[in-house]
C-alpha cells in the first residue's frame, strides 16, 4: 500500500513547495491536501493521478479529515485578523490534534516551526510557533519539529522596489554588516518530504533546524536583486525605530505591527534570534543561495507586473 500523506493547509508556501516535492518522490505516496477553499489548489497537482484537493478548515476544525493518513504535514497558519497569536494557535492545533485523535493510522506528524520558537517570549509573530509545537509536540508517537529560518522567498517583494524611479532595496536586517539566517522553500520541503517519508529513529518530539547555505545580509540582499534584475539598486536601510512605520507601510495590519517589530529585532544584534546561525548535530544546511531562489522567482515574473 503506498503510503498516504496529508498537507494542511496545503495553500500555505511551504505546503505547496512539500506537495511539489512529494508528487516527485520515488517513494510515490498518495498526496492529499487540504484547503479552506479546494478550487485554489493548483493545475499541476489537480491533473496529477496521486493527488487529490479536500476541503478543510484548522480555524473551524470543520471537515479536517485526517482518518485515511499515514503522516500529517501541519504548517500553522498565520492570523491577521486582531486574535491573539496565541489565542488562535491554541486553537487551531487543538483542532488538528482532534483530527488526529480520530485518525488511527497517523503514525508521524511534522510541524513548521521556527528558528527561536523555543522561546517562549520576545519573539513576536513566532509564539504562533512556540505555542503549536507545545500543544501538538505529543500528539502522535512521532513529531517532528523543523526550524527553519527566514524563508528566502519572504524577500521577493525586494524584486518589485527594484523597479521603482528610482531602483532602491529596503532591508530591515541592520547594521549593514549584520546576517539573519535565511532557507529556500526548496531547501525547507526537502527535509519536510524526507521526514515524512521515512521513519526516524530519534527520540520523540525531535528538533530538525534548517539553515541555508550561509547566513545573509543587506548587501546580499541588494546583490541577490541586481544579479536576478540585471540592474543597479540602491540600498536603504530600516533602522529600528523605523520598524513599526516600516512594516504598517508594508500591508501588515495595525494590530499586528508590534509583533513583526519584536520578531525582527529578536533577529537584530543582540536579539533572542540573533546567533541562531550556529549549526549543531540537528541541524540540515541546505543548498539553495538567495541569488539563486532570487533569480527563480524573477524569471517566474516576480517584480514584473
Ligand atoms: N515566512 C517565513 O519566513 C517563515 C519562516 C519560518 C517559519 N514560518 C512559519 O510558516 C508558517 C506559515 O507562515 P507564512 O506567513 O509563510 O504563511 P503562508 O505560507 O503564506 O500561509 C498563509 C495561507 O494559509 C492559508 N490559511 C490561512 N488560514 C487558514 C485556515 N484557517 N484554514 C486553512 N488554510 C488557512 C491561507 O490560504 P488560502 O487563503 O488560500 O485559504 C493563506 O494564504 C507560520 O507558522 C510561520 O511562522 C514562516
Amino acid at each position: 500500500m503506498p503510503l498516504q500523506i496529508v498537507v494542511v493547509p496545503a495553500s500555505t508556501k511551504a505546503g505547496r513547495e512539500t506537495i511539489r516535492q512529494l508528487l516527485e518522490s520515488q517513494r510515490k505516496p498518495l498526496v492529499r491536501g487540504i484547503y479552506r477553499d479546494p478550487s485554489k489548489a493548483p493545475v499541476e497537482f489537480t491533473q496529477h493521478p496521486r493527488f487529490e484537493a479536500k476541503e478543510g478548515n484548522v480555524a473551524t476544525g470543520t471537515s479536517l479529515d485526517l482518518s485515511s493518513a499515514d503522516a500529517v504535514f501541519y504548517i500553522p497558519p498565520p492570523t491577521y485578523d486582531g486574535t491573539d497569536q496565541g489565542e488562535w494557535a491554541t486553537r487551531c492545533a487543538g483542532h488538528v490534534k482532534d483530527a488526529i485523535r480520530q485518525a488511527p493510522n497517523v503514525r508521524r506528524l511534522v510541524l513548521l516551526s521556527a528558528l527561536g520558537s523555543h522561546h517562549d517570549h520576545g519573539i513576536g509573530v513566532l509564539r504562533l510557533n512556540h505555542v503549536t509545537d507545545t500543544v501538538l509536540k505529543d500528539a502522535v508517537r512521532e513529531v517532528v519539529i523543523v526550524r527553519p529560518g527566514f524563508f528566502q522567498e519572504e524577500f521577493a517583494s525586494a524584486l518589485e522596489t527594484a523597479q521603482a524611479d528610482p531602483p532602491v532595496v529596503h532591508s530591515w536586517i541592520t547594521p549593514i554588516d549584520h546576517k539573519i539566517p535565511m532557507v529556500s522553500l526548496k531547501d525547507i520541503a526537502r527535509t519536510v518530504t524526507n521526514a515524512l517519508l521515512a521513519e526516524s529513529a530519534k527520540p520523540s518530539p525531535h528538533v530538525t533546524k534548517i539553515l541555508g547555505p550561509r547566513p545573509y545580509g543587506a548587501l546580499d540582499l541588494k546583490h541577490a536583486v541586481e544579479q536576478a534584475t540585471g540592474k543597479a539598486v540602491d540600498l536603504r536601510l530600516v533602522e529600528k525605530e523605523e520598524l513599526a512605520a516600516f512594516f504598517g507601510q508594508h500591508g501588515i495590519p495595525e494590530a499586528h505591527v508590534g509583533e513583526f517589530v519584536e520578531f525582527s529585532e529578536a533577529c537584530l544584534p543582540g536579539g533572542l534570534i540573533d546567533g541562531a546561525t550556529e549549526p549543531d548535530e540537528n541541524t540540515v544546511i541546505g543548498e539553495t543561495e538567495l541569488t539563486d531562489t532570487f533569480r527563480e522567482l524573477y524569471a517566474k515574473g516576480a517584480g514584473r507586473a
